[in-house]
Parts: structure tokens; sequence; C-alpha cells
């Protein structure tokens, strides 16, 4: 939660900090817009300037369209998603220093604030916010008046600070000069020419540098134009990793779309084609080269848990129907959150995979650390690079999905489905529970789901003229079973974030022991009916499954395969997606559902990218 950006830079045209920071936010605006604010400090130091205002970074160009501010050579600029204290002007970051010539950005929690706050209110402060960010800016201005060094000042305080947090902090005094500090919450750092950045995600800054610097766990970092300099909490120096960004800025732009909602959406033949390249040698053996996991390790692993959050936790859910049938071990999906809190059992035979996105989700972070602190051996499945559970974990297995702008998933869910068939697949090589050419026939299958993907979009157009006429209704319901059951709960997340209206997935199976008292005339059912070239009954189940909530009035949308005549009869609506191998299926099959809740929440004047009361990086507990 929250976007952080700060940048130096002495080669820029008059004003171009402050375009920098802006612009950084803007591709980080998914992170939280409950406020935004920047700081700068002008070029000959000494003056300290800020503007802040609540709601979007539209309202923050507004105020500075009609108050600029001077030129400056250090900017540091936030989003804010509130967790302490109203989403109101005040509230906003950056808060600053009762002389005002120092300001901070935070994005975390700190936990104890309240303690913090009473010690500088009994030594005279003044406070002027409800936030927990206000105390840092207090006691870092405190510290940096005993040493006057800025790094010094913000070390010696983030050692003071418990719970999560990076804070950017700069002064009047030190107009080529921001630190950073971080404790379980992101920043990095990109290096340029005379200039350089910090971020919450590469996003902020790719678009001048693809050159950039992982800040570990209690890391100090300063940046001058020229310098990047890394301390530990203990003040020892350290030198951080390297790496080259593979995005491409345009990657983060729109491209022509209406939202990055949509775009993404229709990014996601790329995102699996992407997440596909380059595993196999020319044999057409799977070689994961990241899983720096020993083989005998993973030969010994007798049971997997997923875990993640939301759509992730979704993704996670369609692969164990794939890896338990590849692979012939159990497969737990758990909630992160819920995960360390049940006391789990989880040993060194105990792999546990953890999947996000973002890569900062505190509730699958906390789960990373309590499955290594048991001795699980845990494998990231993650699309931001630099982030954070990739580090804490063994191995990582990117995802290429590209960066994921809208705060709902879409691209990420179809490359995590991937990636984690991928480890699966793997598995299955290693401990010789699937034959090469079965292994083989998969990975066939999978390369050709980007373009079946792609046919799913190029035909959506019933689907969208649907969702425009729904754009009144009040609950939807989704049925699946097998792996359609977590295709339906994903359809149902989406609807109800993008359009805030009441849906609820069901394994399809499920309904008769209960959730069929919910059918009543005209409630509009989506179900995914599997496909009916399976060897098993499913797709009869499910049949019988739609005539049972037609026969009580049910709205029957219903997506089935191309040819799938039985459906006919009981479907009032047919959204067809290509014939897909069961295991593979859910890589289309949601594909029409995230196009529904986009164009009816669209239809409904919502903003799909950045639906009210979330953040796209759940970096709080
Ligand atoms: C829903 C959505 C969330 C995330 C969840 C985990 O559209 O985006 O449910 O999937 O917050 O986030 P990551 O994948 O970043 O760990």
């Amino acid at each position: 939660m929250c976007g952080i950006v700060g940048y130096v830079g002495d080669q820029r045209p008059n004003g171009r900090p402050l375009e920098v920071v802006m612009g950084g936010l803007a591709r980080l605006e998914y992170r939280g817009y409950d406020s935004a604010g920047v700081a700068l400090v002008t070029p000959g130091g000494h003056e300290l300037t800020f503007a802040k205002k609540a709601g979007k970074l539209s309202n923050l160009t507004a105020e500075l369209e009609e108050r600029p501010l001077p030129d400056a050579t250090a900017a540091i600029g936030h989003t804010r998603w509130a967790t302490h204290g109203a989403p109101n002007d005040v509230n906003a970051h950056p808060h600053l220093s009762e002389d005002g010539t120092l300001a901070v950005i935070h994005n975390g929690i700190v936990e104890n604030f309240a303690l913090l706050r009473a010690e500088l209110a009994a030594a005279g402060v003044t406070f002027r916010s409800e936030t927990d960010t206000e105390v840092v800016a207090h006691l870092v201005a405190a510290a940096y008046g005993e040493t006057g060094d800025l790094t010094d000042a913000v070390r010696t305080v983030a050692r003071r600070l418990h719970g999560t947090f990076t804070v950017l902090a700069v002064h009047a005094d030190r107009p080529d000069t921001v630190v950073g500090a971080r404790h379980d919450s992101p920043l990095v750092v990109g290096l340029g020419d005379g200039e350089n950045f910090l971020g919450s995600d590469v996003a902020a800054f790719i678009a001048y540098t693809k050159e950039a610097m992982e800040l570990g766990q209690d890391q100090v970092v300063t940046i001058t134009p020229d310098s990047v300099d890394v301390v530990d909490f203990d003040g020892e120096h350290v030198e951080p990793k390297r790496y080259t960004v593979d995005w491409d800025a345009s990657a983060a732009e729109k491209g022509g779309f209406s939202s990055f909602m949509d775009k993404e959406i229709h990014d996601q033949p790329h995102a699996v084609a992407d997440t596909l390249l380059g595993r196999t040698d020319l044999q057409g053996r799977l070689v994961l080269d990241e899983l720096h996991v020993d083989e005998a390790v993973l030969r010994q692993v007798d049971k997997i848990i997923v875990v993640a959050c939301g759509t992730a936790a979704y993704a996670g859910q369609v692969a164990k129907y794939a890896i338990e049938h590849w692979c012939r071990i159990p497969v737990e999906v758990e909630l992160a959150h819920e995960f360390r809190y049940r006391d789990p059992v989880v040993n060194a035979r105990t792999l546990v995979v953890a999947v996000s996105q973002s890569g900062e989700t505190m509730d699958t972070l906390m789960a990373v650390r309590h499955a290594r602190e048991q001795g699980a051996k845990v494998v990231a499945i993650v699309n931001t690079h630099g982030s954070t559970i990739p580090r804490e974990s063994d191995a990582v297995l990117y995802t290429h999905a590209g960066p994921e702008v809208a705060v709902a998933s879409t691209k990420a869910f179809l490359a995590q489905i991937t990636a984690a068939y991928l480890l699966g697949l793997y598995l299955a090589q290693l401990r010789g529970t699937k034959f090469p050419d079965e292994i083989a026939e998969v990975l066939e299958d999978l390369r050709a789901m980007p373009e079946k993907i792609q046919r799913v979009l190029d035909g959506a157009d019933h689907v969208r003229e649907i969702a425009r006429s729904m754009a009144g209704t009040r609950s939807v319901l989704f049925l699946g079973r097998h792996v359609g059951y977590p295709v339906a709960m994903e359809g149902a997340l989406k609807l109800k974030e993008l359009a805030y209206i009441h849906a609820e997935g069901f394994a399809a199976g499920e309904l008769k022991h209960g959730p069929i008292a919910l059918i009543e005339e005209g409630q509009p059912v989506f179900v995914i009916v599997p496909s009916p070239r399976g060897r098993d009954q499913l797709h009869s189940k499910v049949i019988s499954n739609i005539q049972e909530i037609r026969a009580r009035g049910a709205h029957t949308l219903v997506i089935a395969e191309e040819g799938d005549d039985a459906v006919l009869p009981y479907a009032d609506e047919v959204f067809r997606v290509p014939q897909t191998p069961t295991l593979l299926a859910p890589l289309v099959a949601v594909v029409p559902l995230q196009i529904f809740a986009c164009e009816l929440a669209t239809a409904k004047g919502l903003d799909v990218d950045q639906p009210r009361n979330l953040a796209k990086s759940v970096t709080v507990e």
C-alpha cells in the first residue's frame, strides 16, 4: 500500500524533478489513491516546499497548476492508502517537522507510534495530523538537529520504529539528497546518469532508467545525483545487487485501451506466452534454472502448500488439481493470512509455494517466513522483480505478465496458473510420475493457449453486450466444478471488486447442500461447463446442475466449449471458449468473466482501474 517516489538530479531543465515524481506517482497510483503529495528542496537549498491533497492524484495535479511549486533538485512524492487517520488533506503525506525544514513520506504502519507520539508530545511537540507517520518526521528532525547528518538521523530513527515501513526524507539544507530506509516494505533504487531514483517498485522510474538496485531488509540508502550509498541499520556499508529491469516503459502505459484493466485483459495471450518462454531445452524437457532448490530435496517433498491471497490464491486452487494429478503429491491451498496462525504441519519435506503478483503482500510474506522457520523450502511465483517475497524465498519462478497496473488482477492470474503448471510438470519430470511424452504433450497444449485466449478476446462482443444490459443487476452467482470452481470464485471476485455487485462463486455440486435456496425467478447465474471430451463425468454432472437451477427460474449464462450443444436447451446465453483439455480450461474460461465484470462496471460509470477501498499492493497485515 502507498506508492513512494524519490528523485535527485541536477541535469534536468527547470521543474523536471517534480515532473519525474508526478510521473512516478501516476504509475504507482494503483498502490493507493486516498491522497497524494510531494515535497521539494530548491537548488540553492534552505527552502523546502510541499503540496498535498486528499483524493486521487488528479487533485494534486490541479492544486499544483493553481499554486505551482518552485524548481527543485531533490523531490519526494507519495500516493496514500490510508491506515492511520482519515483520508484528508492534513493526513496526506508528506509530513513535516515543526520548523518545516524536513519532510518525510512513509509506506507501512509504525506499530509503536502511540508510544513515540506520547514521548514527543511530552517533549512539547505539537502534532498536526492523526497519522503514525508524523512521529517519524519529528524524530528524524530531532536526530538531524543533533548531528546534521540526514542518513544517520534516518538510520537512528529507523531502529526505533516497530512495524513495517519504507520512509523517505528530504531536508532543506540538503538540496542534493534523498534518504530512504526500509523494513518489511518495498523500496528499489533506479540508477541514472547524473540523477538517481527511489520507488516502491520499478514502475516509478522505468520511463527513465532500467538499471536498478535491490535494497535489502533493514537498509538505509542515500541518493545524490552522482552517488548511491547503502548502509544497514548498524551503519555498516553494504553492496546491494544490481539488475536490469526487463519491462518496457510502454508496458506500463494504457496503449490505446480505455483502461489499464481492459489493456491487461488483452495482454493475457502475451502473459501466458512469455511465462512459458525459455523454460524448455532443445529436447523439449523442462529446464527451470531459476529453481535453486536441491533436486534431492524436491524428490523428497511429501506435501505442497500453496500460500497466497485473493486472486493469487484462486490461481493456487486451480494449480492444486493439476499438480496433484501430475505429481501425486498432496497439495493444500491456504489463504496466507490464515496459514501461520493455525499452527500448520510444515517440515523439511514440505514445499511451500508462495504466489503473488506484487511480491509484497504482507500476509503472504509472513506465511513465507513462518514456513521457512519451520524448515520448509519456499518457492515463490511472483511477477514483480526486486520485490520482497522472492528475496526471502529459497527460489523464485517469475511470471512474465509485465507490469499489472489495474488494481484488480487479471493477466497475473493467468500467468500464475501457467507458472504453477510449469512447476508441477517440472516436479513430475523430476520424480518420474509422468512419462516425458505426456509432459511434452501438456507443454504443447500450454503453448497453444495464447492463441486460444486471443480467440476468446476477439469474440467477446456478446459478453460485452450482455454485461451492459445487466448494469442494474444486484446479485450474480457463479458455479463451477473441478478447476471450474476456483474460476467461478475468481469471476465472482472480479464482479464484486469492479462493479460493487454482490457475487458468490460456488462449487456446482454444493448447490443442493444450501445455496440453491438463493435461486429465484430471474437470478443470473454463470455456469462454467467443463469439456464434454473429458474422460470423467464432470460435463454431464454440470449439465444436471444447470437444469436444476433453470427449473427454479435462474437466468443462466453459460460458458461452454465450441461445439458443446448439450448446453443449448438450458442456457439463456452461451459464451463460447475454444476446445481445451480440462486442466488448462481455466486459462480461457476466466476471460469472459473478466470482460463481463469490466464492461458492466464501465457501464455503471465506475473506475475499473482503481475500485473503491482497494490497493494494489497490500503491504499491511
Ligand atoms: C483481486 C486482487 C487481489 C490480489 C491479492 C494478492 O483482483 O488483485 O485479490 O490477488 O491481494 O495480491 P498479490 O498477488 O500481489 O500477492
